[in-house]
């Protein structure tokens, strides 16, 4: 009951985010005045009848999503619905994994990912990613950021200078480590950890990026810095976040899209599938019914 409760509690202040836009924000009008199809025009990421099985694990059932270019879209759904995996396979990172198939069109930019020539080094340097706990490396945090740039071959020290100190700014994290470049990385705060994390996948300069519950394990106040930047990110990047909390879904994204055990249940406007979702299911899940 009483978990019940605190979902329709986390609902309502979901749900009140639009209400609150609606009196305060103008510009809300971009969000709410989206039409219900997602439009055709400067599409970024379009899949196409995609499956992915895990073994016999039918993970990810006919997916058709078309993503805008410098939209945030959120991932929503139950444990075990298929985001993650679905985040994966936009980088083809579930490659590594053993014993499974991918069936079916990602594009990127016009481009099937999943054609024979796709070179996937190319691939996930255009599409960067990070998880859900931070995962910096044992080395510096200026090297944390440089470690992509030299292993794509970048030589030049004044270049790779000045590009971790762009990416630490983009990341909103330069005057935390400024003075600390040297420093390890593990002696940052989980929030600093997961900045910088951002900016070590900013640093190659990639075209989308995907965030997996990258606040999950953060407390409110870095939830916040870490949700501010994706504001800010989304003028030069497409980028998809999946996240359990829905008043961070209604916060962050324009598009939400909501999974159920591997299928895309819906995919709407943020706002319409917080406020007023066209299948039963959704309804059901964001008003905290089951999930
Ligand atoms: N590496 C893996 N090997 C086998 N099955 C997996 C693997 N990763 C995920 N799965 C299965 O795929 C389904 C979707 O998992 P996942 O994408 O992790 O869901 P979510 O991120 O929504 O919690 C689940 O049934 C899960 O058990
Ligand atoms: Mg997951």
């Amino acid at each position: 009951m009483q978990g019940t409760a605190m979902k329709n509690e986390k609902f309502l202040n979901a749900t009140s985010i639009f209400r609150s836009q609606a009196t305060t924000q103008t510009s809300s009008k971009s969000v709410r005045g989206e039409s219900a199809s997602p439009v055709k025009k400067n599409i970024k990421i379009k899949v196409e009848s995609f499956n992915f099985y895990y073994g016999n694990t039918w993970a990810l059932k006919n997916i058709q999503i078309a993503i805008k270019e410098n939209n945030v879209v959120g991932i929503i759904g139950p444990s075990g619905c298929g985001k993650s995996t679905f985040l994966r396979c936009i980088n083809r990172m579930n490659d590594i994994i053993k014993n499974t198939r991918a069936e079916g069109f990602i594009y990127i930019d016009g481009k099937n990912i999943y054609e024979k020539d796709q070179d996937v080094v190319t691939l996930r340097r255009d599409v960067g990613m990070v998880f859900q706990k931070s995962n910096p490396f044992p080395k510096s945090v200026f090297e944390n950021v440089a470690y992509g740039l030299r292993i794509n071959g970048v030589k030049d020290q004044r270049v790779i200078a000045q590009k971790v100190e762009k990416s630490l700014k983009d990341a909103a994290i330069w005057d935390e480590v400024k003075d600390r470049l040297s420093d390890s990385p593990f002696s940052l705060s989980g929030g600093q950890q997961q900045r910088l994390c951002i900016a070590r996948a900013l640093a190659i300069e990639p075209r989308i990026l995907l965030l997996d519950e990258p606040a999950s394990a953060l407390d409110p106040i870095a939830t916040s810095k870490v949700e501010e930047l994706i504001h800010q990110l989304k003028k030069e990047y497409t980028i998809i976040i999946v996240t359990h909390n829905m008043q961070q879904a209604a916060r962050v994204s324009d598009f939400s899209a909501f999974f159920m055990m591997g299928e895309l249940i819906e995919y709407d406007a943020t706002s319409k599938i917080f406020t007023n979702p066209s299948n039963k299911i959704t309804e059901d899940y964001v008003t905290g019914r089951f999930g």
